[in-house]
């Protein structure tokens, strides 16, 4: 039909830690359409902790997260106020539980009676969800139903709420940033696969399994570590260890030291994480992961897909959330530099036209 309106576009809205990303998806044949996108990164983190945009705290002031919201939509010449945005995993519980089979309306009275345990804090205080998200048959041969809950603190909900009425924007959905990654990266794709987002503060590992979600961990191992290992090893202040982490990745040498040498360490403590919520996944499960998918501004550390394959010793790539939208040829090639980073964002702007 004819719209008058003109096609609808959503904004898709990752506030990280050291960054705030927003793409504006509309509409379009066969994938939805890319047509802006902003960034807005905050230099002040390298030097001052205080200074993340995001923090696993609640202490950073709302009013000054919607300042710098209002900053990006403003200079990006956004056209939409409609916005969808993501909850980082480190504020969100997320369990999965199995059940024996059972009728779905049992299932509702199971899961109302029996909640409360699976949540750490008490139940007036958290929004929760939960999702049927796969079957099973255990070793004895019994099916189990397997169960995502997923809660978020009414505090958290809040707080997000909060930012986007005083940026101006109308918050249509907010949802845990890896199923966006999920939706962007995998979209359809029912292999067992791990997502790693390599992040500047935080590092998520989501599972995925049958195109939803079934495992979230996060190691404190991320962007920032890998720079602080180059500066106190070569004696060089943050921001020229921040470039040079950039410019040479693990292929380059410094004058004296192998760089490589002084991110390595890092790197492993960030794949022992993944090897673990891997092999944590395949023992309650018994499913068998097949493949990494790198995500996040992290995972464009060069060499970093190569190194993380012959660790995990599973095929890898860098997730490319580009591939479910289309765009313009003049985005290119700097979106295409980008993309990765902007896995989260683009998943939460082509949520509503999935
Ligand atoms: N070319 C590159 N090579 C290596 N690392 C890079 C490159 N570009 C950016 N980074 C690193 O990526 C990190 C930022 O990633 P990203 O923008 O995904 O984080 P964020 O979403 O703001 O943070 P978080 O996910 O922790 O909340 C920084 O540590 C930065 O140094
Ligand atoms: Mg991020």
């Amino acid at each position: 039909m004819f719209n008058i309106f003109g096609p609808k576009s959503y904004l898709g809205v990752d506030i990280g830690t050291t960054s705030i990303k927003i793409v504006e998806i509309a509409r379009g044949e066969p994938k939805p359409r890319l047509i802006n996108y902003g960034i807005l990164e905050s230099a002040g983190h390298l030097e001052r902790i205080n200074n993340a945009i995001q923090t696993s705290s609640l202490k950073i002031v709302d009013k000054d997260v919607a300042e710098l919201l209002k900053t990006v939509v403003k200079k990006s010449n956004f056209r939409s106020r409609e916005a969808v945005a993501s909850i980082p995993s480190f504020s969100v519980f997320i369990t999965l539980l199995e059940f024996p089979k059972m009728p779905k309306e049992e299932m509702i009275n199971a899961m109302t009676y029996q909640i409360k345990q699976y949540i750490p804090l008490p139940v007036t205080e958290v929004t929760f969800d939960w999702f049927v998200v796969g079957e099973r048959q255990d070793n004895e041969g019994f099916f189990k139903e397997q169960v995502l809950l997923v809660s978020v603190p009414n505090e958290v909900i809040n707080k997000y709420k909060n930012i986007f009425k005083l940026a101006g924007l109308n918050l249509k959905a907010l949802e845990v940033e890896s199923m966006s990654l999920i939706r962007s990266l995998i979209s359809g794709d029912p292999t067992a696969t791990l997502i790693v987002d390599i992040g500047a503060r935080s590092t998520n590992i989501a599972i995925a399994q049958e195109n939803s979600l079934r495992f979230n961990q996060q190691t404190d191992f991320a962007g920032t570590s890998l720079t602080q290992a180059l500066s106190s090893g070569l004696g060089i202040n943050i921001r020229r260890a921040e470039e040079l982490k950039k410019e040479r990745g693990l292929l380059g040498t410094g004058d004296e030291f192998d760089l490589s040498t002084l991110m390595v360490p890092y790197l492993d403590a960030i794949i022992n994480e993944t090897k673990r919520t891997k092999d944590n996944y395949e023992k309650k499960t018994g499913a068998k992961i097949e493949r990494v998918i790198l995500a996040g501004q992290g995972a464009k550390l060069l060499g970093i897909e190569k190194y993380f394959e012959s660790q995990m010793a599973l095929p890898t790539a860098i997730g490319d959330p580009l591939i479910g939208v289309d765009y313009s040829q003049e985005f290119t090639p700097l979106i295409k530099e980008l993309a990765p980073g902007f896995a989260v964002a683009v998943g939460l702007g082509i949520r509503e036209f999935k």
